[in-house]
């Protein structure tokens, strides 16, 4: 706390982003990038950029990109924006499109950035509650909103909705915005892009950094009818006219043109994850059925404690203290060899500690 501070900076609850240790033969399974690299088309077009080009400004519309991925959702690129990361994104759209008179709905266990950016940007907001076990029902969200946003699949749970359920509650919710963020959407859903020309009020949020494998290029984008990514351009021109740099348009391009690469490693991690939650049930852990890249796991010897002892093994994954994530781990799909090292330390953990008396169940 400074006197020279704006006040708005003490009142801020920022995000704590996961851990990026830096530690010798680490198996980072905390922050759900993708095990695999990208595309060999990704190292081919930034080894072709000439880096004398970097003294001009980027191309601040990111053309090219945006074409590409108008012509990946069968839209035009009217109804495409990016920027620096969805987390950036997101930020705008809050900024944009989420505040009116009466508060946005998000679940009580989501991403934690939108409490965050609501605070920030002065959204009032509702928590609705997950049900027991830890699903979504849209049948909750049959009150009035000010808007709504939801991952889907959700995070940290890795539970997904159907396309069905999510056109209905856009049916159900003509005026109002309802953002959908698709962080996860390729390990195993399907896309709301396709409901975009049918609702106007429908926002859908992807990301670079997951399923293409370009966590470090910082490219998110959003997809939704020209008026209202009128707003968020607006808004991006009050804000920073050039958020995606030529190395990050380039490699996001390039990653894109190659979908027989994305399939192939959508594919691979989707078949751990599968052997992953088999394998974790065997050791009797609670497996959340997942249609992302990580598993939200709980055991009987408690999360803190698994959590301390994987990290003395050099295994990072995340919790999320407190509340109703305080019980569970997320833990990323990693490669086969870091997913046996990880089962081969859980194993060895549990057998030696006994329940956590304050998580017996
Ligand atoms: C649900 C969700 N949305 C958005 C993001 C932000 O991703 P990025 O800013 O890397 O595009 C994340 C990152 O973990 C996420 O989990």
């Amino acid at each position: 706390m400074s006197r020279f501070w704006s006040p708005i900076v003490a009142r801020l609850q920022p995000y704590t982003p996961g851990e990026q240790p830096r530690v010798e033969g680490m198996i980072k399974l905390n922050t759900n990038e993708n095990p695999y690299g990208p595309s060999p088309r990704v190292t081919a077009a930034l080894r072709a950029l000439d880096p004398d080009d970097l003294r001009r400004y980027p191309d601040p519309q990111a053309s090219a990109l945006r074409a590409a991925l108008a012509q990946r959702f069968a839209l035009t690129p009217a109804h495409v924006f990016v920027g620096n990361g969805s987390d950036e994104v997101l930020a705008h759209i809050f900024h944009a499109l989420l505040q009116h008179e009466r508060p946005l709905f998000m679940p009580d266990l989501t991403y934690s950035f939108y409490p965050t950016y609501a605070r920030l940007y002065g959204v009032a907001y509702e928590e609705v509650p997950l049900h027991a076990d830890l699903s979504l029902a849209i049948e909750d969200y049959r009150r009035d909103a000010g808007a709504i946003i939801l991952p889907n699949p959700n995070a940290p749970t890795g539970r997904l909705l159907p396309l069905s359920a999510l056109r209905q509650l856009l049916v159900e919710h003509p005026q109002e915005v309802v953002v959908i963020d698709e962080a996860y959407i390729d390990f195993g859903g399907e896309s709301a892009a396709s409901l975009i020309p049918e609702f106007e009020q429908l926002v859908v949020v992807q990301t670079f950094s997951k399923s293409w494998s370009l966590a470090g290029a910082r490219v998110g984008f959003a997809l939704a009818q020209p008026h209202l990514i009128e707003a968020l351009e607006r808004v991006k021109n009050s804000f920073n006219s050039y958020p995606l740099d030529r190395w990050a348009q380039v490699a996001a391009q390039a990653a894109l043109s190659d979908t027989a690469w994305f399939n192939e490693c959508c594919g691979r991690v989707i078949a751990e994850r599968e052997r992953l939650a088999t394998a974790l049930t065997a050791l009797a852990f609670e497996v959340l059925p997942s249609a992302a890249n990580f598993l939200f796991v709980r055991h009987a010897v408690g999360a803190r404690r698994l959590l301390a002892a994987l990290r003395e093994r050099r295994i990072f994954v995340r919790h999320f203290a407190g509340g109703r994530s305080e019980d569970w781990l997320r833990i990323s799909v990693g490669q086969a060899a870091e997913n046996d090292a990880l089962l081969a330390a859980l194993h060895d953990i549990i057998a030696v500690a006994p329940p956590a008396p304050e998580t017996a169940r």
